[in-house]
This record gives structure tokens, C-alpha cells and sequence, in this order.
């Protein structure tokens, strides 16, 4: 049985504004994935700065912040058996010319900077990104009665 895993996903900006979140969601609820947690909101400056530290200094940060704060997004939280990386492999690779046929990012994107989605790369992010975003009263611990035909 696989470890049950939390992670956080960004629907970016690009997404709100294509009319992409619904098929978006969908392909996660179709996955097994729960949601834990989901809400629309505008990323300010410190709050991205924070989110995208590990960039600071790269040529692309100062447009992936703007980029990030230029609209509104929906973050999420999902939950499941290995969450973090069947939500990586669901969203594709970072370039979207390369990423693989059938993922969110190989169906949807062109560009590397408008790739749609965010998801934690491993736990240590996940447990860092997470509370950026959601007060532990909102992440909510409940079971679908499909669950259990989902994973063991
Ligand atoms: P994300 O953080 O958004 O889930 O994407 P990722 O792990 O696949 O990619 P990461 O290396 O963490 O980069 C974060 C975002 O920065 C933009 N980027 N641009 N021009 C470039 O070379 C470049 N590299 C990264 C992308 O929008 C990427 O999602
Ligand atoms: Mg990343």
C-alpha cells in the first residue's frame, strides 16, 4: 500500500483565465485524487516571493512572479496514495512542447511560462507550500465512499 500523500496544486493564472480549472479538476477526480482543500484567490508579492524562493536569482523569477501575480488562481490541496508524484506525472513536464502526450501540460500548453499548473516536487516542499496557502482548519480530513475502491 503507498504512502497517503498531501500536495499542493496551483490552477495558475493562464488556467483561470482559459476556462481550464473544470477540465483541470476533473482529470485529478478522475486520477482518485481528493481534494482536501480548494479555493480562488490573487497571489500578492511577498506571498510569491515566498512560494518561489527556491528561484531567486534565476533569469526566468522575475517574470514567473509576475506572471503568478497577474491573475487569480485556485489552489488545492490533493491527497492520495503517492499524491505528489502522480500529480507531477499527471501534470506533465515543465516544458509543455516536451511534456508528455495526455498530461494536462502536454494537452493544454506551449510555453514554459504559461504551463497551467504547479504541483510540490516532494514532501519537504509540500510541508513548506501548504500552510502558505491554507490554515490547518481548512484542510479537511473526510473519506468518499469510492475510496475504497481506489487504494487499499
Ligand atoms: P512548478 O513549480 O510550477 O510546478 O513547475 P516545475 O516544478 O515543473 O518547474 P520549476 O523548475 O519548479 O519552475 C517553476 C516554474 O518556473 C517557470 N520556469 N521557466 N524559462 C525557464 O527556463 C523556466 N524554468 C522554469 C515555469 O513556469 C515553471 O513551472
Ligand atoms: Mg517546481
Amino acid at each position: 500500500m503507498a504512502e497517503s500523500q498531501r500536495t499542493l496544486v496551483i490552477f495558475k493564472p493562464d488556467a483561470v483565465q482559459r476556462g481550464l480549472i473544470g477540465p483541470m479538476v476533473t482529470r485529478f477526480e478522475q486520477k482518485g485524487l481528493r481534494f482536501a482543500a480548494l479555493k480562488l484567490i490573487h497571489i500578492d508579492r511577498p506571498l510569491a516571493e515566498r512560494h518561489y524562493q527556491v528561484h531567486q536569482g534565476k533569469p526566468f523569477y522575475e517574470g514567473l512572479l509576475s506572471f503568478i501575480c497577474s491573475g487569480p488562481v485556485v489552489v488545492a490541496v490533493l491527497e492520495g496514495p503517492d499524491a505528489i508524484a502522480a500529480t507531477r506525472n499527471l501534470m506533465g513536464a515543465t516544458n509543455p512542447v516536451t511534456a508528455e502526450p495526455g498530461s494536462i501540460r502536454g494537452m493544454y500548453a506551449l510555453e514554459i511560462g504559461q504551463n497551467l499548473v504547479h504541483g510540490s516536487d516532494s514532501t519537504e516542499t509540500a510541508d513548506y507550500e501548504i500552510p502558505l496557502y491554507f490554515d490547518p482548519n481548512e484542510l479537511l480530513r473526510y473519506r468518499r465512499d469510492v475510496d475504497r475502491w481506489i487504494a487499499e
